[in-house]
């Protein structure tokens, strides 16, 4: 190989196929974006259909081949018909990226139970469920696959007033090493993405003018992330050669504020 083709040989996605959850977000599009330019075939999935066509025709626009199909990932039901309309399209799923999330802000006094319930139900047993359903698939590839959960900042630090939010994504992260520990040896990686503070829809609603100070105070970069700037971390973890030897990672993408302490 020469050195013109290194980078391409290292993290190319040539040919492969990345089923992405929440892949008509504001971070899945994104994502779904970033590894279509570097070769991937992208299935959108998303329980918000209108969504998944406009994001669909974007990456389109952009020259990448996508397809989308709808998903509820609370039910391991819709994630079989998912997987097996994937893998009637593509042949092969070797990417899975769980990027469908929820979030409430509340005081502790006023969490409600089954809201608790609901956005556990996304976020922590969807990611459950997602991973095992295609697990399944990806055990049958002659080259084993790769998943991306994601967590948040809150998987280590819990942000106030969003407290199902944050036992679900700290349950993200745990459920990461659990499974790249069990399938070590069976050629499944599954690492974490915890992205800071990147405004969109599900979080822009929490940031009230003291909440932007705090955060801001607490990050040591002084301002929010873009969500390009989550696309080179998600190409290295979910890349089978440069990141052949990574499993069981969260990687905080959050301009330090995992970091600091004051
Ligand atoms: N934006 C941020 O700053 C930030 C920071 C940390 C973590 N995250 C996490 O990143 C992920 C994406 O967040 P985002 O900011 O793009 O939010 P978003 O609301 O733009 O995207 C979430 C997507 O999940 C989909 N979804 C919701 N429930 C679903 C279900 N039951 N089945 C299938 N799809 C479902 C929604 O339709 C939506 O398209 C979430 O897990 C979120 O918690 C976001």
């Amino acid at each position: 190989m020469d050195n013109a083709n290194f980078l391409q040989d290292l993290f190319g996605m040539q040919g492969q196929v990345a089923v992405v959850i929440g892949g008509a977000g504001a971070l899945g599009l994104c994502l779904s974006t970033g590894l279509g330019k570097n070769g991937a075939k992208i299935v959108v999935a998303d329980v918000n259909e209108e969504a998944c066509k406009t994001a669909v025709a974007k990456l389109e626009a952009e020259g990448i081949e996508a397809i989308y199909k709808t998903v509820n990932v609370t039910d391991k039901a819709s994630l079989c018909e998912l997987r097996e309309a994937a893998l009637a399209l593509t042949g092969q799923v070797d990417m899975l990226v769980n990027c469908a999330g929820i979030n409430v802000g509340n005081n502790f006094l006023d969490v409600d139970g089954d809201q608790w319930d609901k956005i556990m139900s996304v976020n922590l047993k969807g990611t459950m469920l997602s991973c095992q359903v295609f697990i399944e698939a990806m055990l049958a590839n002659k080259d084993g696959g790769s998943i991306l959960n994601i967590g948040s900042v809150n998987s280590a630090r819990p942000l106030s007033r969003v407290f199902a939010y944050a036992a679900s994504k700290a349950g993200v992260v745990n459920l990461t090493r659990n499974i790249a520990q069990e399938f070590g040896t069976r050629g499944i990686r599954c690492n974490a993405i915890c992205p800071g503070f990147f405004p969109a829809e599900q979080n822009r609603k929490l940031l009230d003018a003291k909440r932007v100070e705090n955060i801001m105070n607490g990050t040591p970069m002084r301002r929010y992330g873009d969500p390009n700037e989550l696309v080179g971390a998600a190409i290295l973890l979910l890349s089978k050669k440069a990141g052949s030897y990574i499993t069981g990672s969260p990687v905080y993408v959050d301009g330090g504020f995992t970091a600091s302490w004051f």
